[in-house]
C-alpha cells in the first residue's frame, strides 16, 4: 500500500530528513523524502539560500516542499563557517575546525526550514546555543561530534535527546505551528 505524505523534505542529505521527519511525527505530520542535490546560490544570508532553494525544490517536485539550510556559526572566526558550512566540513572537517579554536569555544547552530506549495512560501529560523568541544567526541553525523549545546556536557552525537532540543526541533516547532493552524483555516 502507498503511504500518503503530507508534504516532502527535498534534499540530499537523508541524516536531515531522519530528524525531521521524526520531529514532525511528533506534532502528527508525514513527512516524505524526496532526494534532490538542490542547487546553492552564494549568498552570506542563510534565508536567501533557503527562499531560492524552497522555489528550485517546489519547481522540481510540484508538491507541497520543505526545505532546510543550516550553519554552524563560531564566535572567535566572526562567524565562520556559516552559510559556508556544508562546503567547511566537505573540505577540513571537524578535524579542521579543531585546529582553528582556541580559547573561545562559542558557537552556534541556525536551522532555516523553507516551506513551499501553490499558495505560500514562507520560512522559519531558530538557533541553538553552545560551544565546540575540544576533541571529537561520539559518532553522528556533521557537526555533531563537536559541538555541545549550552548548559549541556557532551556533543549533540552523544547526547540521546538531540531532537528534542536542536536547532532543527526548534524551526520546525514553529513550523508545525503555523502548519496546523493554516490546515485547520484550510478546512473552512
Ligand atoms: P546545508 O544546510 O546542507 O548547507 O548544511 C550545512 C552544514 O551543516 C552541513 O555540512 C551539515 O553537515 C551541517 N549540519 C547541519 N545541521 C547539522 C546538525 O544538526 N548536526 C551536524 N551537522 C549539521
Amino acid at each position: 500500500m502507498q503511504q500518503s505524505f503530507d508534504l516532502f523534505f527535498v534534499s540530499s542529505n537523508y541524516h536531515k530528513y531522519q530528524e525531521a521527519k521524526k520531529i514532525l511525527q511528533s506534532f502528527g505530520i508525514v513527512l516524505g523524502f524526496f532526494k534532490y542535490d538542490l542547487e546553492e546560490i552564494q549568498s552570506s544570508s542563510l534565508k536567501e539560500i533557503a527562499l531560492k532553494k524552497a522555489v528550485q525544490a517546489f519547481q522540481k517536485c510540484k508538491k507541497p516542499i520543505m526545505i532546510e539550510d543550516d550553519g554552524l556559526f563560531i564566535d572567535s572566526l566572526f562567524g565562520f563557517p556559516g552559510p559556508y558550512s556544508s562546503y567547511v566540513f566537505k573540505t577540513i572537517g571537524n578535524e579542521g575546525i579543531l585546529r582553528l579554536l582556541k580559547l573561545n569555544r562559542k558557537a552556534k547552530f541556525v536551522s532555516i526550514i523553507s516551506f513551499c506549495d501553490e499558495k505560500n512560501h514562507k520560512s522559519f529560523e531558530a538557533k541553538i546555543d553552545g560551544h565546540i568541544s575540544k576533541t571529537e567526541n561520539g559518532k553522528g553525523w556533521g557537526y555533531d561530534p563537536i559541538f555541545i549545546p549550552k548548559n549541556m556536557k557532551k556533543t549533540f552525537a552523544e547526547l540521546n535527546n538531540k531532537n528534542e532540543l536542536s536547532h532543527r526541533y526548534k524551526a520546525l516547532k514553529k513550523f508545525s505551528n503555523w502548519y496546523l493552524h493554516k490546515m485547520k483555516s484550510d478546512d473552512q
